[in-house]
């Protein structure tokens, strides 16, 4: 006998089914029939990037959204990945980049950065698990957290995990007594002012601060391997000046390393800071020119935000239009937590369509996210058609860094769905004539 419990379950799983689009097949004759009288209408915006998404992502987000999507997506594109990891390996060729997995944690990405022989940096025990079920090896891990909890040092150590960072005695004393078999990067501070997130209010070290951290260190019996440091996030540009203090730290403290009598200094640890869209070229002359200051010895990195911002593109829906306020499906608990925790700002931003051309009939709106919060705002005045309508998309560009990562279901609202450019442009390649009349002669490249 079906119970009322099972009835309504399994309405509610019919219903589940249901609710992700207009048609479930992705056969012309399903989406045709499928695809609503008053299409919707599709606006890019640069988002963080300094462009408008190109033609291979609006294609592919036309396409999700003739498919009947209706929640908020966000599309990762590997071949910019790609790109960027021949960028990084032509300005640094000698320096490993170790990704750092808190800027996006996205499964797509870092299987293709374990491909393409990018190494990780894990902050905690889930980034380890991340990375192990990846199939990372632990050598090509380092647990760059200045501050850990002593369980995630056990899992380090149970891991094989040998690198890790500390600046403090007291984080000393706790590597100590979980995990004294440990290799350490010594924290150097390095001051950024124009940094939109600093660090070195809070981490790091000066030489004349890391003497007695030294000391204690060799009292200890730990093995010291070297230096590192972060410039802070969030900015472009070279910071020749920057950088150089930062190296001429390193060396100093390198200096009382040897001293001390470490024997196995070896590793120097630039960390993350590269901006979104850095020009590599600047940054890799100001640092070839350190190489000298260090012989014989490895250098690493930990970038974050520059392998990952300009990877993915988010697609928010809108949900209702109300004088000048309009509520779009993603919000400030969803892909626009950059807003709050990565001071960034939407304000003023201006769309094109799809040929790139400005979008007439601009009105200044109020946009709201999804959640009954009234702090829940994208922006106070992003430009926006006056005859926008519910079920048109906004698009930004280049949201792939330090946004998904910080989102939550805040309301029980879904997160934006991940899709990738890959999985879209194969249905393109079993499917050739799936897109509406209008717009044949488009094809996703692959
Ligand atoms: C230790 C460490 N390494 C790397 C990163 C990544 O920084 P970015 O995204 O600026 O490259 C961070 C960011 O918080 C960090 O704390």
């Amino acid at each position: 006998m079906p119970t009322v419990h099972n009835m309504m379950l399994g309405r509610a799983n019919r219903l589940i089914r249901r609710s992700s689009g207009y048609g479930f097949r992705f056969g012309k004759q399903k989406i045709r029939s499928a695809m609503p009288e008053n299409a919707p209408q599709i606006f890019y915006y640069r988002g963080l990037s300094k462009n408008y998404p190109d033609v291979k992502v609006k294609d592919a987000v036309r396409h999700i959204v003739h498919q009947g999507k209706r929640e908020c997506f966000h599309l990762t594109d590997l071949h910019t990945a790609e790109n960027l990891i021949r960028g990084w390996r032509q300005h640094l060729p000698w320096i490993q980049p170790y990704y750092a997995i808190k800027a996006n944690p996205s499964d797509v990405l870092l299987g293709y950065f374990n491909q393409r022989n990018v190494s990780f940096d894990v902050a905690s025990m889930k980034e380890m698990i991340q990375c192990a079920q990846l199939g990372v090896r632990p050598e090509n891990m380092i647990f760059s957290n200045p501050c850990k909890t002593e369980s995630d040092l056990e899992f380090a150590e149970g891991l094989g995990i040998e690198l890790t960072v500390f600046e403090s005695i007291g984080e000393l004393h706790k590597i100590h007594q979980v995990y004294p078999k440990a290799h350490l990067l010594v924290r150097i501070k390095a001051v950024d002012k124009d940094a939109q997130i600093q660090f070195s209010h809070r981490f790091g070290v000066t030489p004349e601060e890391a003497v007695p951290l030294l000391r204690e260190a060799k009292r200890l019996g730990f093995e010291i391997r070297g230096t590192c440091f972060h410039v802070g996030s969030g900015v472009e540009g070279g910071r020749e000046a920057i950088y150089k203090k930062a190296l001429d730290d390193c060396r100093a403290v390198f200096d009382i390393g040897e001293e001390l009598g470490y024997q196995n200094m070896d590793t120097v640890d630039i960390g993350g800071g590269f901006g979104a869209e850095e020009d590599l070229t600047i940054i890799g002359r100001t640092l070839s020119g350190a190489k000298d200051l260090f012989p014989g010895c490895r250098w690493m990195a930990e970038p974050g935000r520059y392998l990952c911002a300009s990877t993915q593109t988010a697609a928010a829906r809108v949900m209702l239009t109300k004088g000048n306020q309009i509520t779009i499906n993603d919000g400030l608990y969803g892909t626009f937590s950059c807003i709050p925790y990565d001071f960034v700002s939407f304000d003023d931003a201006e769309p094109v369509d799809y040929y790139g051309n400005k979008v007439r009939n601009l009105k200044s709106w109020v946009v709201f996210g999804p959640s009954c919060d009234g702090g829940d705002v994208v922006s106070n005045s992003m430009l926006i058609p006056d005859d926008v309508k519910v079920g048109d998309w906004l698009v930004f560009g280049s949201m792939g860094a330090y946004t998904q990562v910080s989102s939550s279901d805040f309301n029980g609202i879904k997160r934006s769905e991940e899709r990738s450019l890959i999985e879209v442009a194969q249905v393109f390649q079993s499917e050739p004539n799936i897109l509406p009349k209008h717009e044949e002669g488009r094809q996703i490249m692959v």
